[in-house]
């Protein structure tokens, strides 16, 4: 039997993967690994931990673990290493893969919605902001906004991660960069605006989305639909409706007033299954089904 080891089992995101788990049918025996922990030889592990721990594990590890699964940032840019949405681009892992980076949770929302839409328009510039929240800042954001006096509390908060020195954020940047990288759209212009507010649990984005081509709302929502883990919806949904589901809901899709090539639109899910845990669980079981 295939042992799969999650590595930083204990917080936000490594607990969410030991529920998802469970849901793969092929039978495997999995390791929750903490900080304190030996690392044993392993098929297969998910590490669901920070940019320098990621990085330090990984060279730690490479030798005894046959395929890694890396949520944090550190290799997502590395053209050596796939970045990967399994509905999206799962040809990205080919059999001489062993390092695959799950993507940053904002950005899975953002092109969950724009790559069913490849397939009928030239995508050229997307806007969006987002409203992001707590849970998607790991164990320590979620404990400082239940203490009293949180910046956090009965707000919004438009930093995430840190200013870097063209005056973007980590967050944005991560928008742009990954959004090219995973689209395999290396052109289109990601203008981001990222945004902490006061929800638990679920991200949400408003966005806008330019194409060379006229949009025709009623496909815009059959491809929505009819791509897998997404779904249109007439009514709004929220992230408290969002929070605890795998799918990745729209609403709020109109035409510009004036443009016939640019839509807005509204999405909300679950940054700790699609964005972070459900993405790693999808990858593991692709990797079971072909190459473990
Ligand atoms: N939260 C989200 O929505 C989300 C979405 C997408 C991607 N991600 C990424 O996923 C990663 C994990 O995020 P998170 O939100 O789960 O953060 P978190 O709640 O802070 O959890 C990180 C965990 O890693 C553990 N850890 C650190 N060094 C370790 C080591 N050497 N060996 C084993 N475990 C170690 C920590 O252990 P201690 O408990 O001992 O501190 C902690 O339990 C980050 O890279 C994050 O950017 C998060």
């Amino acid at each position: 039997m295939k042992t799969v080891g999650i590595i930083g089992a204990n917080g936000v995101v490594g607990r969410t993967l030991q529920a998802e788990f469970k849901k793969i049918k092929t039978p495997f025996e999995v390791k929750l690994l903490g900080r304190q922990d030996e690392v044993p030889a392993l098929d297969a592990a998910v590490f669901c931990t920070d940019n320098p721990d990621s990085a330090r594990l990984y060279e730690q590890l490479k030798d005894r673990i046959g395929y890694m699964v890396d949520m944090s940032a550190h290799f997502r840019q590395d053209p050596q290493v796939p970045l990967v949405i399994p509905e999206i681009n799962p040809h990205a892992i080919t059999a001489n893969t062993r390092l695959i980076a799950s993507p940053n949770c904002t950005t899975t929302g953002l092109v969950m919605t724009m790559a069913p839409l490849r397939k009928y328009y030239s995508l050229t510039e997307v806007f969006f902001c987002s409203y992001q929240a707590i849970s998607g800042g790991g164990k320590k954001l979620l404990e400082e906004f239940h203490t009293a006096g949180s910046l956090y509390e009965n707000n919004c908060v438009p930093l995430i991660g840190s200013i870097q020195e063209n005056g973007y954020s980590s967050e944005e940047l991560k928008g742009i960069y990954e959004t090219r990288k995973i689209l395999e759209l290396p052109k289109i212009k990601v203008y981001p605006h990222t945004v902490r507010v006061a929800v638990e649990n679920a991200h949400s984005l408003g966005v806008t989305l330019k194409a060379k081509e006229d949009f025709d709302l009623a496909l815009v929502k059959q491809a929505w639909n009819n791509f897998d883990n997404l779904t249109y919806s007439e009514d709004i949904i929220t992230p408290k409706q969002a929070n605890g589901q795998e799918t990745t809901y729209a609403c709020r899709l109109r035409a510009d007033v004036e443009e016939k090539n640019i839509i807005h639109y509204f999405i909300t899910f679950d940054n700790l299954l699609k964005g972070a845990a459900m993405n790693a669980r999808q990858i593991i079981e692709l990797l079971l089904e072909k190459y473990l």
